[in-house]
């Protein structure tokens, strides 16, 4: 297949874009580099410098591929996703996020790619009541984040009626990890995510870790969460790419573990690998006290499921953070 993956230059993107390429496919990464880096783009993939806001630039690219071999399937990562600037630029989040995949969409029709997988979130669940997520449940997002990510999932429900798109939207859970390689890994903090708080702590960049909340309804008193390995998640990319290619229908899947780790469970497991204090902190608000992943669809649809644990995740993701410290020296 040849696959055209808007945002290939970000974290998820550029892991997916390796898997790819491991997996014998053709890489065209297009990306405006806003918070992604040319230095992620896997070497074998051709790059094209865009924004997913102009339609023209993105069906100028998909023309000029046509020439070795039309785009089998585009892929979409491109887009803002830090939950308190979205509550305080909600417009900035809908013109990139909304209006982008609009734009996006315009292109691929008009181009007669008929194929797409889009990055969604567990946000748009909102606060679960019932702690494990199923794809059926209600959507309640609670922040213009997930918000625009489930305005996102409507308008390509409704495209894939009107115009035969056929899509296969991820809603993904907490991601971590680094490739294998060390080549590619999360080059930037979102420091309201546990893994990155407790890197922060093993590499000497915070004097301690806070755990937010220890009395919970839950075995320890702290959050649980469903952590998923990136190359994992990456992996079930390519199969929801060959999915929509051989099948050409359309498929709403969750991406998680299927596991829930406590936050104190995930500061244990990093306790064995790494040294780093932490400390009991008030709650948070707007934090529920389980959220996990029920992962049976992606397991029979896609016939997929994660491989790595919580110890690759914390391991990989310190070795390349550990990397880009000494290469900053
Ligand atoms: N990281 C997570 O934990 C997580 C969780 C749930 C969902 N997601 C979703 O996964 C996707 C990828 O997230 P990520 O963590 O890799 O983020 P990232 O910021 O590392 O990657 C986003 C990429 O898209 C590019 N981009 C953004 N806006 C663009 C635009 N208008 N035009 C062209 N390129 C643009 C950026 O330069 C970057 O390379 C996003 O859609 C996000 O909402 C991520």
């Amino acid at each position: 297949m040849k696959v055209f993956v808007a945002g290939g230059a970000g974290y998820i993107g550029s892991h997916t874009v390796y898997e790819l390429i491991r997996a014998g496919h053709e890489v065209v990464v297009y990306d405006n580099l806003s918070t992604g880096r040319l230095g992620a783009v896997h070497p074998k993939a051709r790059f094209y410098e865009g924004d997913i806001l102009d339609k023209g630039r993105i069906i100028e690219v998909l023309n000029c591929e046509r020439a070795t071999g039309a785009v089998d399937v585009a892929m979409h990562f491109a887009a803002k996703l830090i939950v308190p600037e979205s509550v305080s630029q909600p417009l900035e989040y809908y013109h990139n996020n909304v209006e982008g995949l609009r734009q996006m969409l315009v292109a691929l029709v008009e181009t007669e790619v008929k194929n797409i997988v889009f990055s969604s979130t567990a946000a748009v669940y909102g606060d679960s009541e019932r702690g494990e997520c199923f794809e059926d449940d209600l959507t309640l997002p609670i922040n213009p984040y997930g918000e625009t990510k489930l305005a996102d999932e409507r308008m390509l429900k409704w495209a894939g009626e009107a115009y035969g798109l056929n899509s296969c939207i991820f809603r993904y859970f907490n991601v971590a990890g680094a490739d294998a390689t060390l080549e590619i890994g999360l080059d930037k903090d979102q420091l309201t995510h546990l893994i990155p708080l407790i890197m922060q702590a093993t590499l000497g960049l915070r004097e301690k870790l806070s755990i937010f909340g220890n009395d919970y309804p839950t075995p320890d008193g702290t959050c649980i969460r469903d952590y998923i390995h990136v190359t994992d998640l990456a992996k079930a990319h390519v199969l929801g790419a060959e999915y929509l290619y051989q099948q050409q229908e359309s498929l709403l899947v969750n991406l998680g573990s299927g596991k829930g780790y406590s936050v104190k469970e995930v500061v244990d497991v990093a306790s064995q690998l790494f040294d780093f204090a932490y400390e009991y902190a008030p709650r948070r608000a707007g934090d529920p006290a389980k959220l996990t992943a029920n992962i049976t669809r992606a397991r029979e649809q896609l016939a997929w499921q994660p491989i790595l644990g919580l110890k690759d995740m914390l391991q990989s993701d310190h070795d390349y953070r550990q990397k880009l410290l000494e290469v900053s020296r």
